[in-house]
């Protein structure tokens, strides 16, 4: 069995290849493809915090795996990781676990490859302005997705936490200065979205973190961080205005994201103003961008089979590169 730590999958999946896998993985989704069942969630109240399994398979890949990703949001106060996770990866002819990854960090390149691949496929090509809300375990993926996506002039980012905020920026400004852009923190979230082209939410918020009638023409939003029904960060004025709305899996979405269902029980939208899902976009079979005036929603909560295609590409590009501690 491999053991990957974080520095060992840095070696062998870019921010690029991770985009490609979601690409396979929200593909696999809509082919139905991966057998994928809704997630396990044990609460712990007394942490405000809950246990999730996620398992999934793809027969054609004879591939499983189960990842274990516990949400304890008071983590960040003690400079601990607040969705701490292992990926097992499993041999699908023969059952046995074949490597255990850091599942935070898998965790943290494929939330951010879906925004990233959300923006490839929908995104006008022509932007210079992206904004980011949210500074925590989850964000410096997210801003290299933007970047890989589309050449930034600048990344506005804004989170609740100013001096958290400074320092995510100042560190971001040098970890990814070869993109090229400029990375500022703002102290409002008017500030940050202001002609923005981009924009990704990604905090655990109960309330909309931006206004929505001030989002520009031809923007593509991607929201990621609302994954239970009291949850929501995009402002529901937005929706209205949207011309398309994009779905990771339109089932994982309607089965826990407020962003979604708290504007469906309010009547802002119906069912039929849901587009689809975006692996059917990129199969071809369903239509992406049209013009560049569109705004474009694209909500994530995450499913299994990111995981399984993430781990699966990082599993054999170590053992092609001898990368890893192999445990008998
Ligand atoms: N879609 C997915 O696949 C996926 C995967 C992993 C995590 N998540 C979710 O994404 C969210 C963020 O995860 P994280 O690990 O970065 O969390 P975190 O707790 O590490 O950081 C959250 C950040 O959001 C900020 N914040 C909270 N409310 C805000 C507001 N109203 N405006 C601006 N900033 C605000 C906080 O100050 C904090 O810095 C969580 O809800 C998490 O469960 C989604």
């Amino acid at each position: 069995m491999l053991l990957l730590n974080r520095e060992d999958i840095k070696k062998v999946f870019s921010m690029k290849d991770a985009i490609e896998a979601d690409k396979k993985a929200f593909t696999l989704v809509v082919e139905g493809k991966c057998d994928a069942p809704l997630r396990t969630n044990i609460q712990a109240p007394r942490y405000e915090g809950c246990f999730l399994f996620m398992p999934a398979y793809v027969e054609e890949m004879d591939t499983a795996s189960l990842k274990i990703i516990n949400i304890f949001p008071h983590n960040i106060d003690e400079g601990l990781p607040s969705s701490p996770a292992q990926v097992l990866l499993i041999d699908g002819k023969t059952g046995i676990v074949t490597a255990v990854l850091d599942g935070t960090y898998v965790t943290q390149m494929r939330t951010g490859a879906a925004s990233g691949a959300a923006f490839d496929v929908l995104a006008k090509k022509d932007c210079k302005i992206g904004a980011l809300i949210g500074t925590g375990g989850q964000a410096a993926t997210q801003l290299e997705a933007m970047l890989a996506a589309r050449k930034l002039e600048e990344v506005r980012v804004y989170d609740l936490n100013y001096d958290r905020t400074e320092v995510f920026a100042r560190k971001m400004q040098e970890e990814l200065a070869s993109y090229g852009a400029k990375i500022t923190a703002v102290k409002s979230s008017d500030e940050a979205i202001d002609d923005a082209d981009l924009l990704i939410t990604v905090t655990p918020s109960s309330t909309p973190v931006f206004d929505g009638t001030k989002i520009k023409k031809g923007a593509t939003i991607s929201c990621v961080g609302a994954y239970q029904h009291h949850m929501q960060e995009m402002d529901p004025a937005i929706l209205p205005r949207a011309s398309k709305i994009y779905f990771d899996s339109k089932d994982a979405v309607l089965s826990e994201s407020g962003d979604i269902l708290i504007p469906l029980e309010e009547g802002i939208i119906t069912e039929d103003d849901f587009t689809g899902d975006l692996g059917s976009v990129i199969k071809g079979e369903l239509v992406g961008r049209e013009n560049d005036d569109e705004i474009i929603v694209f909500e994530t909560v995450g499913v299994a089979t990111q995981d399984l295609m993430a781990a699966k590409t990082i599993y054999d590009r170590a053992v092609a590169a001898g990368v890893g501690i192999d445990w008998k």
